[in-house]
This record gives structure tokens, C-alpha cells and sequence, in this order.
């Protein structure tokens, strides 16, 4: 704390912080010594999501590997007492649906940790990613036929011990008095649930996250604020478009994150203003490690022979509205058959 370069500013701390983004594998974060993080959010890659990361893993098995090491080092590196926040939830995927929201609980519990709580996080209703599986009811209206559309992720928040409140006695006022939360903020808008409604990135085409998976900003905004204080250090192992790094920095929090895709580094740096951070006087360092990869240009491909044979059989256009009604309970029965959801 009494490294940080601050200045108090008409009530307001300015913070002058640090980001290390590394590309290579968060199995190992060498980088990090021991117990000098104080706040862990993510959300692990999509178990082989149709249309994030088909293929990325060899089977389900190799993806809990991931998570298993993820948690031992994340042990290592986190402060006593503080927090580790996952954003996920169980996947379907060729029909089956893979339990991830209790392996990695089941994982983290092993790992050591406390399981504190789990958040819902609602996405609106016109979600215009999800399958629509529930519409096969309309179908075949017959018990059996029910599939739910899913509207929903979890956030995980497991805890490393027990968080000391001393700590509170001894920190410096203004790092105090700029951590202390907008109690209106916090009611307005319900942050006291256990369900959040925030709306999700939306999957326009050209957006900077296409193809990411990547988190609405409100949720590292909000799990940063409850959980980590000013001049803090807060990381993301698996950092996509760097929505975790951005929140870091506005909120006046260091970061690490670490992403296995190199090819993602331009997207990080439009996403921080990469040159106005240097300007701000903010370091930002990026380090390629021998273990980064090349994904992108490689899911990209596999993602839009996907989603052509997907537009191929449900080209509505020039159709009329009793053809597309049709069209649409066909498209609804082959999604149930083979699950193209996110999760
Ligand atoms: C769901 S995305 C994260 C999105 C991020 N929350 C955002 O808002 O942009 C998961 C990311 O993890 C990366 N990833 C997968 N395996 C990894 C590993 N072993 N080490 C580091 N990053 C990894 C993927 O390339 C992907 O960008």
C-alpha cells in the first residue's frame, strides 16, 4: 500500500496503477509471487461452446485438468481471507450437459477454499444467443417434451479462509474513504440479491468481443467494488477482450491477466485505450510467454463453417410468415437434438 503512487483529489484518490498481461497458460503464474493478490474474477473458456470454443478441449476430463491446476495456483498466489469469483455454468454440448458449476465448486473445495456463496446472474429474456429448446413443447405439447431456454450463469465466489476485518483498523484513510461503497448504488440496484439482472454483451458482428464470451462490464465492476480495495491487486486467469483488466484500472485496482491466445492482444489493447493508459501514466506491460498460442484465426474458422450450415438451414428470408413459423419449430427441434446453447 505505501508504494502506490496517489494523489487526493477533491475527495477522490487518484490511483495510479499497474497491469501485467501475460500470454501463456495460468496453469503456471510465475510471474505472481506468493499471496500478493487480494481478488480473483473470471470466467473459465465455455467447455467446447459450439460457438466460442469448439474443439478447444480434447474432452471434458481435459478441461477439469485445467480448472484442478488453475485452483492450486490461484491458492498459491491469493492474499488470506480474500475471494475467487467465477462467472459460468454448466454447458450442453452435443446433447449432453456437463456439470460445471458443481465440478469447479467441488474443485475449489478441494483446492482448499470456502464455498461462500453463488450468485445468479439473469440475462434478459430476449437473450438472442440461446436455443430456443423450449419451443420443441409447441411442437409435441406432451409431458417430456420439456427443455427450459437457459437465461442464466453462475458466479461462483469461494474464499481462501477467513478475511481478517483488522485489516479495516489499518489501512490509510483516503484508501478507505475511496473503497467505501455507494450505498445507493448498492441498493438501486439490488446488488443485496442473489440474483443479479445485468444485461449480457450482446453479439452484434463487428463487436470488439466477437467470438470472446466475454462478461458484461457490471460484473467485475460490482464483484470488484464488494471485494477488493483501492490500490489492490485483482487478476484474471483467463482474460479474453481484458473486460477485467479495463474495471482494474477505472476502479483504481493493479491487475494481472493472464490469456493463452496471443492473437487476442490487439483486442486487449483497443478495449484499455492502450495509448492513453501510458498517456494517464498507468503502466501496462504485456509479456509473451513461449507458452501462448495461436487460437483465433483457428476457432474463427472452425466457428464460421458452424454457423453457415446453421444460416443455410434456417435462411428465413423471403419466406412467408406461416413458412417461417414452420421453419422455426424444425430449427427449435434440431437445436434440442443437438444443443447448439451457450450454455
Ligand atoms: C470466456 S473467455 C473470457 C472472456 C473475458 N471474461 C472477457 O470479458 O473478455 C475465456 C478465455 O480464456 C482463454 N484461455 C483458455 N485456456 C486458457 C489457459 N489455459 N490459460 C489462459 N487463458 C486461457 C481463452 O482463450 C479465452 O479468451
Amino acid at each position: 500500500m505505501e508504494s502506490l503512487l496517489t494523489k487526493y483529489n477533491g475527495g477522490k484518490m487518484m490511483v495510479n496503477s499497474w497491469h501485467k498481461l501475460i500470454f501463456g497458460d495460468s496453469r503456471s503464474m510465475k510471474e505472481i509471487e506468493d499471496e500478493t493478490v487480494h481478488l480473483m474474477v473470471t470466467s473459465p473458456p465455455y467447455y467446447n461452446a459450439p460457438f466460442d470454443y469448439p474443439g478447444l478441449f480434447m474432452d471434458y476430463a481435459d478441461f477439469l485438468h485445467l480448472l484442478k491446476a488453475l485452483a492450486k495456483e490461484l491458492h498459491r498466489v491469493l492474499a488470506p481471507g480474500r475471494v475467487a469469483a467465477y462467472v459460468t455454468d454448466d454447458m450442453l454440448v452435443n446433447g449432453e450437459k456437463y456439470p460445471v458449476v458443481a465440478d469447479i465448486t467441488r474443485i475449489m473445495i478441494d483446492a482448499g477454499f470456502r464455498y461462500r456463496d453463488k450468485i445468479v446472474w439473469r440475462k434478459p429474456e430476449g437473450y438472442t444467443r440461446i436455443s430456443r429448446r423450449s419451443g420443441v413443447v409447441l411442437q409435441h405439447p406432451y409431458p417430456m417434451y420439456f427443455y427450459p431456454d437457459n437465461i442464466q450463469e453462475s458466479i461462483l465466489i469461494f474464499q481462501k479462509g477467513k478475511f481478517d476485518y483488522n485489516y479495516l483498523k489499518q489501512l490509510n484513510m483516503n484508501v478507505k474513504q475511496s473503497s467505501r461503497l455507494d450505498v445507493g448504488e448498492y441498493q438501486g440496484n439490488k446488488w443485496y440479491l442473489t440474483v443479479w439482472d445485468i444485461t449480457n454483451v450482446l453479439p452484434i458482428p463487428g463487436r470488439i468481443e466477437e467470438g470472446i464470451a466475454a462478461f458484461p462490464e457490471e460484473i467485475p465492476y460490482r464483484l470488484i467494488k464488494l471485494f477488493s480495495f483501492v490500490g489492490e491487486t485483482v487478476i484474471d486467469p483467463f482474460l479474453g477482450s481484458g473486460t477485467t483488466t479495463k474495471m482494474a484500472r477505472i476502479l483504481g485496482r493493479n491487475s494481472y491477466g493472464y490469456e493463452i491466445d496471443v492473437e487476442l492482444m490487439d483486442i486487449i489493447k483497443r478495449k484499455l485505450n492502450y495509448d492513453q493508459i501510458t498517456l494517464a501514466g498507468d503502466k501496462i506491460e504485456f509479456i509473451v510467454r513461449e507458452d501462448a498460442r495461436k487460437l483465433r484465426t483457428w476457432l474463427k474458422e472452425k466457428i464460421a463453417k458452424q454457423r453457415s450450415v446453421v444460416a443455410k438451414k434456417a435462411n428465413y428470408s423471403r419466406k412467408s410468415n406461416k413458412e417461417i413459423a414452420s421453419l422455426r419449430l424444425l430449427e427449435a427441434r434440431r437445436r434440442w437434438l443437438s444443443d447448439e446453447n451457450n450454455p
